[in-house]
């Protein structure tokens, strides 16, 4: 008989049916509300007031990514210095990481307009030859979310990006015209959480391409320190590496907890956001020492409870936590992989040790390999 962790004994995992499974997780899904979550990376509407005039919009004063400003840096001057326009630049990262930032930046310092849209929002290549064909000589178009866009709609943006030019055709059997319509040159960024799905010709055809680690939580408290200072929010630097700490590496995060905890501030302190307050004011909305809320911890308890620790496919915890598989490897997934709790394997997702011990449960004897065990039983 295996016993993996103190709580919950084979015989009782066995026992419980995909029914219970379901209605348990709905039930803790009642007051788990993922839409409203705090420490969501995802971009929220509510942020739009605060977070424009938080962007940097030199390389200067855009913290941390010291590789990727170095590199960009230098392909910016010998652009400027060659008077032309940059090469198309593909960002890739987790979302909140200062992709749509840095896309603003390279617009900034090239000393060109930006013009904005997203993969989704180009719904026929009809939309796409219009947007190209509107733009200034030199012009930053930047494409978010750049791998949810149609096939058809990529196939526009091929000879655009190699040779600044489109073939539109009108009409169809005989009566079928084509035109070739130049366009001025541009600099295309794109914007993507996952370089892995983006097509190769696309992917091949953007010279630079930029990946955005996570953050250290002392560049993110000098990200809350900075923010703090554009908003006129008293912080000291323990209230700073406090919120920081608690980020999940993601600069959206951070300035999205620096607000939370303003109020807090005001109502309970004397304004000023120290260690204490940001401890206290964090605690109350149930986001703990590491940054994880209910739903990570939703997450990593039912992978323990339910399949052993894993390993456990995509697919099925997706199923499980009522989530998209998409959205679990966007959004929950590097974080908890960055600090340990959850690993990759061939099979499926493990939870590892750290996390049985963070979540206070007893880690099992061997987690890597549970069938094993029953060599010795
Ligand atoms: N390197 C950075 N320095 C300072 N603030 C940053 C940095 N990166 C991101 N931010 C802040 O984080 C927020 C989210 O950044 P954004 O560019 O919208 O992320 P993404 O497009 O990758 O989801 C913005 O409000 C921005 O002010
Ligand atoms: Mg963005």
């Amino acid at each position: 008989m295996k016993k993996n962790n103190k709580n919950h004994s084979d015989s009782e995992i066995k026992s419980v049916s995909f029914d219970d499974m379901e209605m348990e997780y709905l039930d803790m899904h009642d007051d788990s509300d993922f839409e409203n979550r705090i420490v969501a990376p995802e971009y929220n509407p509510e942020d739009a007031d605060t977070e424009n005039p938080l962007r940097p919009q030199t390389l200067d004063s855009y913290i941390g990514q010291d590789t990727v400003k170095q590199n960009l840096s230098v392909y910016i001057s010998a652009a400027l210095a060659r008077h032309e326009s940059l090469d198309h630049c593909l960002l890739y990262g987790p979302p909140g990481l200062g992709k749509t930032t840095l896309a603003g930046i390279i617009a900034h310092e090239m000393g060109v307009g930006l013009r904005i849209t997203s993969g989704p929002a180009i719904e026929r290549p009809g939309d796409l030859a219009a947007l190209l064909s509107s733009l200034n000589p030199g012009d930053v178009l930047f494409i978010d979310e750049i791998h949810r866009l149609s096939r058809t709609v990529e196939e526009i943006l091929y000879p655009a990006m190699e040779d600044f030019a489109i073939d539109i055709i009108t009409g169809k059997g005989q009566g079928a015209m084509s035109y070739h319509l130049p366009l001025p040159k541009f600099t295309l960024v794109g914007a993507t959480t996952r370089a892995g799905q983006l097509s190769a010709p696309l992917r091949d055809r953007f010279g630079v391409v930029l990946r955005l680690e996570l953050y250290t939580t002392e560049q993110l408290a000098d990200i809350v320190e900075r923010s703090a200072g554009i908003l006129g929010i008293a912080i000291d630097r323990e209230g700073a590496l406090e919120l920081a700490s608690r980020s999940r590496g993601t600069p959206r995060i951070a300035n999205r907890l620096l607000r939370r905890v303003r109020d807090f501030a005001q109502v309970v302190g004397n304004g000023v956001i120290t260690c204490d307050i940001a401890r206290m004011a964090l605690d109350r909305q149930e986001i703990d020492e590491l940054g994880l809320d209910k739903i990570d911890r939703l997450l990593l308890s039912g992978i323990i409870k339910f399949y052993n620790g894993g390993p456990v496919g995509l697919e099925t915890i997706a199923a499980a936590i009522g989530e998209e598989a998409v959205t679990i490897e966007d959004v929950y997934e590097p974080y908890l992989m960055q600090i340990g709790f959850l690993a990759r394997t061939p099979r499926g997702r493990c939870v590892t040790n750290a996390a049985y011990l963070h979540l206070g449960l007893k880690p099992p004897a061997q987690a890597d390999v549970p069938e094993q065990q029953s060599l010795f039983d």
